[in-house]
Protein backbone atom coordinates (compact mmCIF):
# COMPACT_ATOMS: atom_id res chain seq x y z
CA UNK A 1 0.00 0.00 0.00
CA UNK A 2 1.44 3.55 -0.25
CA UNK A 3 2.22 4.38 3.31
CA UNK A 4 0.93 8.05 3.43
CA UNK A 5 -1.31 9.58 6.00
CA UNK A 6 -4.13 11.64 4.88
CA UNK A 7 -4.53 14.05 7.58
CA UNK A 8 -8.18 16.09 7.94
CA UNK A 9 -7.70 18.37 11.16
CA UNK A 10 -10.89 19.23 12.88
CA UNK A 11 -12.56 22.97 12.46
CA UNK A 12 -14.35 21.82 15.55
CA UNK A 13 -11.14 21.46 18.66
CA UNK A 14 -13.16 20.56 22.19
CA UNK A 15 -10.02 21.28 24.15
CA UNK A 16 -12.05 24.35 25.34
CA UNK A 17 -14.32 21.94 27.22
CA UNK A 18 -11.70 20.35 29.15
CA UNK A 19 -10.80 21.16 32.64
CA UNK A 20 -6.93 20.65 32.98
CA UNK A 21 -7.01 20.26 36.74
CA UNK A 22 -9.41 17.52 37.24
CA UNK A 23 -9.10 15.06 34.18
CA UNK A 24 -10.25 11.41 35.64
CA UNK A 25 -8.39 8.45 33.60
CA UNK A 26 -9.98 7.67 30.68
CA UNK A 27 -12.79 9.70 30.45
CA UNK A 28 -12.08 12.71 28.30
CA UNK A 29 -10.87 12.21 24.59
CA UNK A 30 -8.55 14.51 22.33
CA UNK A 31 -9.76 15.70 18.87
CA UNK A 32 -8.41 13.28 16.62
CA UNK A 33 -7.71 9.55 15.88
CA UNK A 34 -5.99 7.87 13.32
CA UNK A 35 -7.45 4.98 11.22
CA UNK A 36 -6.21 2.08 9.22
CA UNK A 37 -8.36 -0.69 7.18
CA UNK A 38 -6.83 -4.29 6.40
CA UNK A 39 -8.97 -5.15 3.02
CA UNK A 40 -7.69 -7.41 0.89
CA UNK A 41 -4.67 -8.34 2.85
CA UNK A 42 -3.07 -5.26 3.29
CA UNK A 43 -3.51 -2.27 5.26
CA UNK A 44 -4.86 0.99 3.14
CA UNK A 45 -6.91 4.34 3.92
CA UNK A 46 -4.85 5.65 6.69
CA UNK A 47 -5.93 8.50 7.74
CA UNK A 48 -5.88 10.98 10.57
CA UNK A 49 -9.36 12.91 11.16
CA UNK A 50 -11.61 14.21 13.82
CA UNK A 51 -12.63 11.12 16.60
CA UNK A 52 -15.99 10.11 16.17
CA UNK A 53 -18.16 6.90 16.68
CA UNK A 54 -18.21 4.74 13.31
CA UNK A 55 -20.59 1.69 12.51
CA UNK A 56 -19.99 -1.99 13.59
CA UNK A 57 -22.03 -4.35 12.21
CA UNK A 58 -23.93 -6.67 14.60
CA UNK A 59 -22.03 -9.44 13.42
CA UNK A 60 -18.59 -7.96 13.87
CA UNK A 61 -16.56 -10.95 14.30
CA UNK A 62 -14.69 -8.84 17.37
CA UNK A 63 -17.95 -8.55 19.36
CA UNK A 64 -18.78 -12.15 19.23
CA UNK A 65 -15.29 -14.44 19.43
CA UNK A 66 -13.01 -11.56 20.46
CA UNK A 67 -10.29 -10.34 17.80
CA UNK A 68 -9.48 -7.75 19.66
CA UNK A 69 -6.23 -6.49 20.87
CA UNK A 70 -5.05 -3.14 22.24
CA UNK A 71 -1.80 -1.06 23.72
CA UNK A 72 -1.37 1.64 26.22
CA UNK A 73 1.51 4.48 25.85
CA UNK A 74 1.94 7.56 26.92
CA UNK A 75 3.05 11.19 25.50
CA UNK A 76 4.19 13.48 27.78
CA UNK A 77 5.97 16.91 27.16
CA UNK A 78 9.04 19.25 27.84
CA UNK A 79 8.44 22.16 30.15
CA UNK A 80 8.30 24.18 26.67
CA UNK A 81 5.96 22.09 25.23
CA UNK A 82 8.12 20.07 22.89
CA UNK A 83 6.20 16.43 22.97
CA UNK A 84 8.08 13.39 24.23
CA UNK A 85 7.12 9.74 23.06
CA UNK A 86 9.32 6.51 25.41
CA UNK A 87 10.07 3.88 23.89
CA UNK A 88 7.02 3.72 20.90
CA UNK A 89 8.94 0.94 18.96
CA UNK A 90 8.48 -1.67 21.88
CA UNK A 91 4.66 -0.78 21.78
CA UNK A 92 4.14 -2.01 18.47
CA UNK A 93 6.34 -4.83 18.47
CA UNK A 94 4.13 -6.01 21.47
CA UNK A 95 1.10 -4.99 19.46
CA UNK A 96 2.08 -7.26 16.77
CA UNK A 97 3.26 -10.26 19.09
CA UNK A 98 -0.58 -9.78 20.31
CA UNK A 99 -1.80 -9.55 16.57
CA UNK A 100 -0.02 -12.84 15.90
CA UNK A 101 -1.38 -15.01 18.94
CA UNK A 102 -4.71 -13.60 18.50
CA UNK A 103 -4.38 -14.70 14.69
CA UNK A 104 -4.37 -11.17 13.26
CA UNK A 105 -2.16 -9.51 10.57
CA UNK A 106 0.63 -7.14 11.59
CA UNK A 107 0.55 -3.90 11.59
CA UNK A 108 3.65 -2.12 9.75
CA UNK A 109 6.18 -0.77 12.33
CA UNK A 110 7.11 2.26 10.46
CA UNK A 111 3.18 3.57 9.99
CA UNK A 112 2.72 3.24 13.58
CA UNK A 113 5.25 5.45 14.18
CA UNK A 114 4.36 7.44 12.03
CA UNK A 115 1.00 7.50 12.98
CA UNK A 116 1.93 7.91 16.39
CA UNK A 117 4.07 10.89 15.69
CA UNK A 118 1.71 12.32 13.77
CA UNK A 119 -1.38 12.14 15.80
CA UNK A 120 0.58 13.82 19.26
CA UNK A 121 1.86 16.30 16.99
CA UNK A 122 -1.62 17.54 16.06
CA UNK A 123 -3.33 17.00 19.35
CA UNK A 124 -0.04 18.44 21.44
CA UNK A 125 -1.62 20.81 23.00
CA UNK A 126 -3.56 18.17 24.83
CA UNK A 127 -1.01 17.23 26.51
CA UNK A 128 -1.45 18.05 30.43
CA UNK A 129 1.63 20.01 31.99
CA UNK A 130 1.41 18.17 35.21
CA UNK A 131 4.09 15.90 36.30
CA UNK A 132 2.41 12.46 36.46
CA UNK A 133 0.02 13.27 34.16
CA UNK A 134 0.40 12.73 30.29
CA UNK A 135 -1.31 11.86 27.18
CA UNK A 136 -2.46 8.59 27.05
CA UNK A 137 -2.32 6.72 23.56
CA UNK A 138 -4.91 3.78 23.11
CA UNK A 139 -3.84 2.03 19.77
CA UNK A 140 -6.83 -1.08 18.88
CA UNK A 141 -6.98 -3.35 16.89
CA UNK A 142 -10.67 -4.54 15.81
CA UNK A 143 -11.74 -7.80 13.62
CA UNK A 144 -14.12 -6.47 11.12
CA UNK A 145 -15.97 -8.95 9.19
CA UNK A 146 -19.67 -9.48 9.60
CA UNK A 147 -19.99 -13.03 9.77
CA UNK A 148 -20.80 -15.66 12.43
CA UNK A 149 -18.49 -18.45 12.47
CA UNK A 150 -15.13 -19.02 14.81
CA UNK A 151 -12.70 -18.27 12.21
CA UNK A 152 -10.01 -15.15 12.05
CA UNK A 153 -11.96 -12.41 10.24
CA UNK A 154 -10.49 -10.83 6.61
CA UNK A 155 -10.87 -7.70 7.39
CA UNK A 156 -9.51 -5.51 9.70
CA UNK A 157 -9.28 -1.99 11.31
CA UNK A 158 -6.58 -0.70 13.51
CA UNK A 159 -7.76 2.83 15.38
CA UNK A 160 -5.18 4.97 17.65
CA UNK A 161 -6.87 7.68 19.97
CA UNK A 162 -5.67 9.24 22.81
CA UNK A 163 -6.70 11.13 26.16
CA UNK A 164 -5.56 13.55 28.88
CA UNK A 165 -4.95 11.66 32.07
CA UNK A 166 -4.01 12.15 35.45
CA UNK A 167 -2.73 9.28 37.56
CA UNK A 168 -4.23 5.87 36.99
CA UNK A 169 -4.66 5.23 40.88
CA UNK A 170 -4.06 8.61 43.62
CA UNK A 171 -2.96 6.78 46.43
CA UNK A 172 -1.65 3.51 47.66
CA UNK A 173 -3.76 0.53 46.67
CA UNK A 174 -5.04 -2.97 48.24
CA UNK A 175 -4.09 -6.24 46.70
CA UNK A 176 -6.33 -9.89 47.02
CA UNK A 177 -4.52 -12.81 46.30
CA UNK A 178 -7.01 -14.64 44.06
CA UNK A 179 -7.37 -18.57 45.51
CA UNK A 180 -10.67 -19.40 42.83
CA UNK A 181 -10.34 -17.71 39.64
CA UNK A 182 -7.25 -17.49 37.23
CA UNK A 183 -6.12 -14.97 34.44
CA UNK A 184 -4.10 -17.05 32.56
CA UNK A 185 -3.00 -20.69 32.04
CA UNK A 186 0.39 -21.90 29.96
CA UNK A 187 -0.60 -21.95 26.59
CA UNK A 188 -3.48 -19.20 27.02
CA UNK A 189 -3.17 -15.91 25.93
CA UNK A 190 -1.87 -14.42 28.88
CA UNK A 191 0.62 -12.94 27.41
CA UNK A 192 -1.66 -11.07 24.41
CA UNK A 193 -2.81 -7.41 25.45
CA UNK A 194 -6.20 -8.69 24.71
CA UNK A 195 -9.56 -7.61 25.80
CA UNK A 196 -11.10 -10.82 27.10
CA UNK A 197 -8.44 -11.00 29.76
CA UNK A 198 -9.76 -8.06 31.03
CA UNK A 199 -13.23 -8.78 31.08
CA UNK A 200 -12.05 -12.12 32.66
CA UNK A 201 -10.70 -9.60 35.74
CA UNK A 202 -13.64 -8.07 36.00
CA UNK A 203 -15.74 -10.38 38.13
CA UNK A 204 -13.15 -11.34 40.46
CA UNK A 205 -12.39 -7.60 40.65
CA UNK A 206 -15.85 -6.87 41.74
CA UNK A 207 -15.52 -9.74 44.19
CA UNK A 208 -11.91 -8.83 45.76
CA UNK A 209 -13.56 -4.96 45.85
CA UNK A 210 -16.56 -6.52 48.12
CA UNK A 211 -14.71 -7.21 50.28
CA UNK A 212 -12.32 -4.17 50.48
CA UNK A 213 -9.48 -4.81 48.45
CA UNK A 214 -8.68 -2.09 45.14
CA UNK A 215 -7.56 -5.40 42.85
CA UNK A 216 -6.17 -8.60 42.31
CA UNK A 217 -2.75 -10.38 42.79
CA UNK A 218 -3.43 -13.00 40.48
CA UNK A 219 -1.68 -16.45 41.08
CA UNK A 220 -0.52 -19.37 38.51
CA UNK A 221 -3.18 -21.39 37.08
CA UNK A 222 -2.42 -24.73 38.45
CA UNK A 223 -0.68 -24.39 42.06
CA UNK A 224 -2.59 -20.99 42.84
CA UNK A 225 1.19 -20.18 44.75
CA UNK A 226 3.47 -18.64 42.60
CA UNK A 227 2.40 -14.56 41.57
CA UNK A 228 1.79 -13.62 38.35
CA UNK A 229 0.67 -9.98 38.18
CA UNK A 230 -2.33 -7.64 39.26
CA UNK A 231 -5.38 -7.15 37.00
CA UNK A 232 -3.74 -3.10 36.45
CA UNK A 233 -0.31 -3.49 36.21
CA UNK A 234 3.07 -6.26 37.15
CA UNK A 235 4.36 -6.27 40.18
CA UNK A 236 7.69 -5.44 42.44
CA UNK A 237 8.45 -6.89 45.79
CA UNK A 238 11.53 -5.56 47.65
CA UNK A 239 13.12 -7.95 50.02
CA UNK A 240 15.90 -7.24 52.01
CA UNK A 241 17.12 -4.94 50.09
CA UNK A 242 16.75 -7.07 46.37
CA UNK A 243 14.42 -6.34 43.74
CA UNK A 244 11.60 -9.31 43.12
CA UNK A 245 9.32 -9.70 40.47
CA UNK A 246 7.60 -12.31 38.76
CA UNK A 247 9.33 -13.64 35.56
CA UNK A 248 8.16 -13.44 32.29
CA UNK A 249 7.08 -17.08 32.28
CA UNK A 250 4.25 -16.74 29.07
CA UNK A 251 1.18 -15.98 31.45
CA UNK A 252 1.97 -12.65 32.07
CA UNK A 253 1.77 -9.59 30.50
CA UNK A 254 5.47 -8.37 28.77
CA UNK A 255 5.19 -4.95 30.44
CA UNK A 256 6.98 -2.43 28.73
CA UNK A 257 7.19 -0.27 32.09
CA UNK A 258 8.39 -3.42 33.99
CA UNK A 259 11.27 -3.66 31.57
CA UNK A 260 12.18 -0.14 31.95
CA UNK A 261 11.82 -0.22 35.94
CA UNK A 262 14.24 -3.39 35.30
CA UNK A 263 16.85 -1.42 33.38
CA UNK A 264 16.60 1.84 35.72
CA UNK A 265 17.04 -0.28 38.96
CA UNK A 266 19.91 -2.36 37.84
CA UNK A 267 21.82 0.84 36.36
CA UNK A 268 21.04 2.27 39.76
CA UNK A 269 22.92 -0.49 41.44
CA UNK A 270 20.20 -2.76 42.50
CA UNK A 271 19.98 -6.15 42.11
CA UNK A 272 16.69 -7.61 40.36
CA UNK A 273 15.29 -10.73 40.47
CA UNK A 274 13.25 -12.29 37.85
CA UNK A 275 11.68 -15.75 39.25
CA UNK A 276 8.97 -17.73 39.91
CA UNK A 277 7.88 -16.08 42.81
CA UNK A 278 6.18 -18.43 45.39
CA UNK A 279 3.55 -16.53 47.53
CA UNK A 280 5.24 -18.13 51.12
CA UNK A 281 8.51 -16.08 50.56
CA UNK A 282 6.68 -12.93 50.20
CA UNK A 283 4.40 -13.88 53.78
CA UNK A 284 8.01 -15.00 55.26
CA UNK A 285 9.50 -11.53 54.09
CA UNK A 286 6.32 -10.19 55.87
CA UNK A 287 6.58 -12.24 58.87
CA UNK A 288 10.85 -12.05 59.55
CA UNK A 289 10.68 -7.89 58.92
CA UNK A 290 12.23 -7.96 55.69
CA UNK A 291 9.50 -7.06 53.54
CA UNK A 292 10.04 -3.64 52.76
CA UNK A 293 8.34 -2.55 49.50
CA UNK A 294 5.47 -3.64 47.14
CA UNK A 295 4.31 -1.53 43.78
CA UNK A 296 3.03 -2.14 40.64
CA UNK A 297 4.29 -0.60 37.40
CA UNK A 298 2.27 -0.27 34.28
CA UNK A 299 1.41 2.74 31.56
CA UNK A 300 -1.25 3.71 32.98
CA UNK A 301 -0.22 2.98 36.48
CA UNK A 302 3.47 4.04 36.21
CA UNK A 303 4.53 2.83 39.38
CA UNK A 304 1.95 2.43 42.17
CA UNK A 305 2.37 1.43 45.94
CA UNK A 306 0.65 -1.05 47.11
CA UNK A 307 0.46 -0.84 51.42
CA UNK A 308 -1.36 -3.83 51.53
CA UNK A 309 -1.79 -7.63 50.01
CA UNK A 310 -4.35 -10.37 51.60
CA UNK A 311 -3.55 -14.11 51.29
CA UNK A 312 -5.69 -17.06 53.00
CA UNK A 313 -7.85 -14.60 55.26
CA UNK A 314 -4.71 -12.68 56.42
CA UNK A 315 -3.70 -8.99 55.63
CA UNK A 316 -0.40 -8.25 55.64
CA UNK A 317 0.50 -4.40 56.14
CA UNK A 318 3.64 -2.70 54.70
CA UNK A 319 4.44 1.19 55.56
CA UNK A 320 4.36 3.03 52.22
CA UNK A 321 6.06 5.71 53.98
CA UNK A 322 9.10 3.75 54.13
CA UNK A 323 9.16 2.95 50.79
CA UNK A 324 12.46 4.26 48.67
CA UNK A 325 12.67 2.66 45.61
CA UNK A 326 9.27 2.75 44.47
CA UNK A 327 9.48 6.76 44.98
CA UNK A 328 12.98 7.21 43.10
CA UNK A 329 11.54 5.15 40.17
CA UNK A 330 8.40 7.41 39.98
CA UNK A 331 10.87 10.52 39.88
CA UNK A 332 13.22 9.15 37.62
CA UNK A 333 10.07 7.97 35.00
CA UNK A 334 8.36 11.48 35.67
CA UNK A 335 11.86 13.67 34.63
CA UNK A 336 12.48 11.32 32.10
CA UNK A 337 9.15 11.82 30.50
CA UNK A 338 9.96 15.59 31.16
CA UNK A 339 13.04 16.05 29.40
CA UNK A 340 14.62 16.75 32.53
CA UNK A 341 17.15 14.01 33.03
CA UNK A 342 19.94 12.06 30.54
CA UNK A 343 18.02 9.62 28.36
CA UNK A 344 21.24 7.44 28.44
CA UNK A 345 18.90 4.27 27.54
CA UNK A 346 17.83 6.18 24.26
CA UNK A 347 14.42 5.45 25.01
CA UNK A 348 13.22 8.92 24.58
CA UNK A 349 11.92 10.34 20.34
CA UNK A 350 11.23 13.85 20.92
CA UNK A 351 8.52 15.25 18.50
CA UNK A 352 8.62 18.81 15.91
CA UNK A 353 6.78 20.27 13.15
CA UNK A 354 8.65 17.86 11.08
CA UNK A 355 6.96 14.77 11.60
CA UNK A 356 3.65 16.14 9.93
CA UNK A 357 6.01 17.08 6.47
C1 LIG B 1 -2.17 0.29 30.62
O1 LIG B 1 -1.46 0.27 31.62
O2 LIG B 1 -1.94 1.07 29.69
C2 LIG B 1 -3.31 -0.62 30.47
O3 LIG B 1 -3.69 -0.91 29.39
C3 LIG B 1 -3.98 -1.12 31.67
C4 LIG B 1 -5.30 -0.52 31.94
C5 LIG B 1 -5.54 -0.67 33.39
C6 LIG B 1 -5.50 0.91 31.54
Amino acid sequence: MARSINIYPTENSKISQVDFDNIPFGQVFSDHMFVADYIDGEWQNAEIKELAPFMVHPGNLAWHYGQSIFEGMKATAMADGTPLLMRPEKHIERLNASASRMCMPNFPEELFLEAIDKLVWLDRAWIPKEKGSALYIRPLLIAMDDALGVRPSETYKLLIFTLPVGPYYDKPVSLLAEDTYVRAAQGGVGEAKTAGNYAASLQPAKIAKEKGYDQIMWMDAKEFKYIQEVGTMNIFFVIDGKVVTPRLSGTILKGITRDSVIHILKSEGYEVIEKDLHIDEVVDAHKNGTLQEIFGTGTAAVVANVHKFAYENHDYDVDVDTYKISPLLKKYIEELRAGEREDKFGWIKMLGAEVLA
